[in-house]
């Protein structure tokens, strides 16, 4: 592959000399069907409320997220996430509301479907925004116990499914949670529910704002890392994914995303499946911060970010950049 001429025969700067042929060459394309939108939904009365730490990020009310699926399908963003936020004196140490039929996710899936019915409505299977303790999954003692909590999620996906889920996607990184929901989709006839792991997730210091975001800061005791990946670890991110393809994940997600490319790059090499990136919160802000204090072009970074996930093999990338990504594009 590099056993071509060299300087002056070879001058790499022809191709870059002109918008047109640096377009023709271009070796990756980054367009609004790339993007899955994260949204997060309230249980509050008032219509939005801003993080603080995401300028530009609001939380919204049921209402609102309609109005969002319609602005998702009509700048062409395929697929919109929700997380919820609910009231504090909701949460229990059991995640009750995970399962709640009525509760403000399966209204929010059902208010999306009915603005938007052609968008793709993607789901969390976890518990941290349910829980007192702001675990992904129930506790024992400090213990987060495995088995005991694969069971909630596959009735907090049915649940999901049933109410208009279109992609489900377990974020809690349980051993086994996949092929759980898996099995229970079949059994219970949704053959065609697709499941997006979260395979390679790792307990970051990225997901803070999130946490805000969904009101699982303050609840949160300790840190996720007997469940989610040590950020020293590479080769284990290829087992993880290899155990979710075998459990039945149609995609993969590597989380966070732009320090974790590296991990995006082998899992698509190594596989060659449908493989998407988490641009999480903490990525956000960061970007965000810097460009509001003056210290970056917004506009550029957000869009090279997002390049930088195309190029690294991504199919798509789950980004608060969405909707403003898309509209720079088009
Ligand atoms: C948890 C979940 C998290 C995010 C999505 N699902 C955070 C966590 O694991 O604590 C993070 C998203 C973000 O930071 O943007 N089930």
């Amino acid at each position: 592959m590099f056993s071509h001429a060299a300087y002056p025969a070879v001058r790499h700067r022809r191709l870059r000399q002109a918008d047109w042929s640096r377009r023709l060459v271009a070796e990756s394309v980054l367009t609004p069907n790339d993007f899955i939108w994260p949204v997060v939904v309230h249980d509050g009365s008032e219509d939005r409320i801003p993080v603080a730490s995401m300028p530009g990020v609001d939380r919204l009310s049921v209402p609102e997220v309609a109005k969002a699926a319609r602005e998702a399908a009509s700048l062409g963003i395929p697929a919109i996430a929700l997380f919820p936020h609910i009231d504090g004196a909701a949460k229990d140490a059991y995640g009750t509301q995970a399962t709640n039929e009525a509760g403000l996710i399966p209204d929010a899936i059902k208010a999306v479907k009915d603005a938007a019915p052609g968008l793709g409505v993607m789901c969390d299977v976890a518990l941290d925004c349910y829980t007192d303790h702001g675990h992904d999954g129930l506790m024992e003692d400090a213990r987060i116990l495995n088995d005991a909590t694969i069971e909630r999620l596959v009735d907090q996906a049915l649940m999901q499914v049933r109410a208009g889920a279109d992609i489900i996607a377990p974020s809690d990184m349980m051993d086994g949670r996949v092929g759980a929901i898996r099995g229970a989709l079949e059994a219970t006839g949704h053959h065609d529910t697709l499941i997006l792991a979260y395979a390679a997730k790792y307990a970051s210091a990225f997901y803070g704002p999130y946490r805000d975001a969904v009101g699982s800061a303050k609840a949160l005791k300790g840190d996720k890392r007997t469940y989610q990946m040590d950020p020293a670890n590479g080769d284990e991110s290829l087992r993880e994914v290899a155990s979710d393809l075998a459990e039945g994940a149609d995609m993969v997600m590597v989380k966070p995303g732009m320090p974790y490319l590296d991990i995006v790059r082998r899992v698509v090499e190594t596989f060659r499946v449908p493989t998407f990136a988490y641009q999480v919160s903490g990525e956000y802000a960061q970007l965000m911060a810097a460009a509001r204090n003056g210290w970056l072009d917004e506009e550029r970074a957000i869009l090279e970010s997002l390049m930088a996930f195309k190029r690294a093999g991504c199919a798509g990338v789950v980004s608060y950049f969405a909707p403003r990504a898309a509209k720079l594009l088009g």
